[in-house]
């Protein structure tokens, strides 16, 4: 019974690997803006043979790999206009398969169509529910139909185009990867790095830091805007990026099929980094991230005894020019099995941790809800246990400061304080001086679950 259903299915995946072998050859053509109409797209019918159904396959990639960036409910409206785009809370794209025009010197998206006239504006950066960081973000013009007035190409490129921001949080790692690098993934992997990217509001010191993954998403040099003032002309564009949640990819959502492990083994490959599975690891080895302004754990030296007490190699890294070398960084992380640090964007490392490793988070008041939700549960979803040490009011620096346990402020953190001030009180007012006898039952914990 079983067999059966497979030798039906071999024909379907054969059909859908089709496309992909098509790719080469349809984006090594000239494609001439002009002539719009050798973009029409040439659509085979396939019988197959196990089966009466006619599979309709577009032969013509390029326009089958757009698609898969638009929601299922919108892809007639995407057939017939050849425009769409995709709004939820925290991304906003919009991909076009119409040969298009991009004038970097106003970012301007013209895509001629015989539509009615439609104008949009959109900041591409995948955290559009942040009014005030949208504003440092450069916004995208696109005029798609109503009879545009085409300019002359300054340069033509036969790979899509993928309008993006690297501004946001400059250098803050989480951001980095939440809202640039995995929603760049999410959107871009599919073109198999035949792709282009105009990074508006361009970081040198991103392209820097990321150049690896860049590199590996792209095999063409990324344009700069602001310094490449000109008409860009390019068969099909992609302003924005996808975001599924947060250091996470959800293979429900569209492009489909993307999941987290597929990331960080793309990851792996990117960086170098040679553990996929935490028991190719030779000794239990923890890192733990020491954090040296806000949010200290002060009695470090006694939980890192403690640690080597279990029976752990420890490594502590603490200076920022190391944390921020992600070619360094990820692969110290990747050769650790456990991973331990307080509420931080520096956690954001996790994604590095072989599969089977153990993240435990020291969980400090007032900060539980980010802790579960930036780090913690991300860590579950990419193969790695998740423990969470969550500290008692005597180990919070914020016992002192308040006087009592029984202090508002400690019993009930979101209700005490205006959001700024609650930031300074719980983010940037509070270390922690561990007790070591409750922190040695996690790391017993976390031992057992990386021993072998
Ligand atoms: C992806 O690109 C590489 C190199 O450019 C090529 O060897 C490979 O066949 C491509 N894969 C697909 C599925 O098109
Ligand atoms: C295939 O389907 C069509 C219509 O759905 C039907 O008329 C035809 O008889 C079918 N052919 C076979 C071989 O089952
Ligand atoms: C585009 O131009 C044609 C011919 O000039 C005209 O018939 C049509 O109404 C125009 N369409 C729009 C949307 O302006
Ligand atoms: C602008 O971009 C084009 C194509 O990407 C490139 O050929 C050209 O050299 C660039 N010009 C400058 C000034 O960087
Ligand atoms: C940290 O807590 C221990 C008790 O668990 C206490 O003996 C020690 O004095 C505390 N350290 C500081 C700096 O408060």
């Amino acid at each position: 019974m079983e067999k059966k259903v497979v030798s039906r299915l071999t024909p379907w995946i054969f059909l859908l690997a089709i496309p992909l072998f098509y790719l080469e050859i349809m984006w090594s053509n000239n494609i001439q803006l002009q002539q719009p109409n050798l973009l029409k797209i040439d659509r085979k019918s396939f019988q197959s043979a196990h089966s009466n159904k006619t599979v309709r396959l577009n032969l013509n990639s390029l326009d089958f790999l757009l698609s898969r960036l638009v929601q299922g409910e919108e892809q007639s409206n995407f057939r017939a206009t050849g425009f769409s785009c995709d709004a939820q809370i925290h991304s906003k794209h919009c991909v076009t398969t119409r040969p298009s025009q991009i004038d970097t010197a106003t970012m301007t998206v013209s895509i001629p169509s015989d539509c009615p006239a439609q104008e949009t504006s959109l900041r591409p950066y995948a955290r559009q529910e942040d009014e005030i960081l949208l504003r440092k973000v450069t916004p995208v013009k696109i005029i798609h139909g109503g009879n545009t007035t085409l300019l002359i190409c300054d340069h033509r490129h036969s790979v899509p185009a993928v309008v993006f921001s690297s501004s946001g949080f400059a250098g803050n790692v989480f951001h980095e990867i939440n809202e640039i690098i995995i929603p760049l993934f999410i959107t871009t992997n599919l073109f198999n790095s035949s792709v282009l990217f105009i990074m508006e509001d361009y970081r040198p010191s991103f392209v820097a830091k990321y150049g690896k993954i860049l590199n590996r998403l792209s095999s063409h040099p990324i344009l700069n805007p602001a310094a490449n003032r000109s008409v860009h002309c390019f068969p099909a564009v992609v302003v924005g990026l996808k975001f599924h949640g947060h250091l996470s990819i959800n293979a429900n959502e569209i492009p489909k099929g993307l999941t987290t492990p597929i990331f960080r083994r793309f990851l792996r490959e990117s960086l170098d980094l040679k553990y996929s599975h935490v028991s190719q690891i030779e000794r239990p080895t923890v890192m733990l991230l020491s954090r040296t302004t806000t949010r200290r754990i002060i009695n470090e030296e006694q939980v890192v005894a403690m640690m080597e007490d279990l029976g752990f190699r420890v490594v502590v890294v603490a200076r920022a020019k190391t944390v921020s070398n992600i070619d360094v960084f990820s692969r110290m992380i990747n050769s650790c099995s456990v991973f331990v640090g307080a509420h931080g964007a520096g956690l954001t490392n996790e994604v590095f941790l072989p599969d089977g490793a153990v993240m435990v988070q020291v969980d400090l008041i007032g900060l539980e809800w980010a802790a579960a939700n930036y780090y913690g549960e991300p860590a579950r979803g990419m193969g790695v246990h998740y423990l969470r040490y969550k500290i008692e009011p005597e180990e919070s620096s914020l016992l002192k400061i308040f006087g009592s346990r029984s202090h508002k402020a400690i019993t009930d953190p979101t209700g005490a304080f205006p959001l700024h001030i609650g930031r300074e009180v719980y983010l940037n007012g509070q270390n922690v001086n561990i007790s070591i006898d409750k922190f040695r039952h996690t790391m017993a914990m976390a031992m057992s679950l990386v021993q072998h």
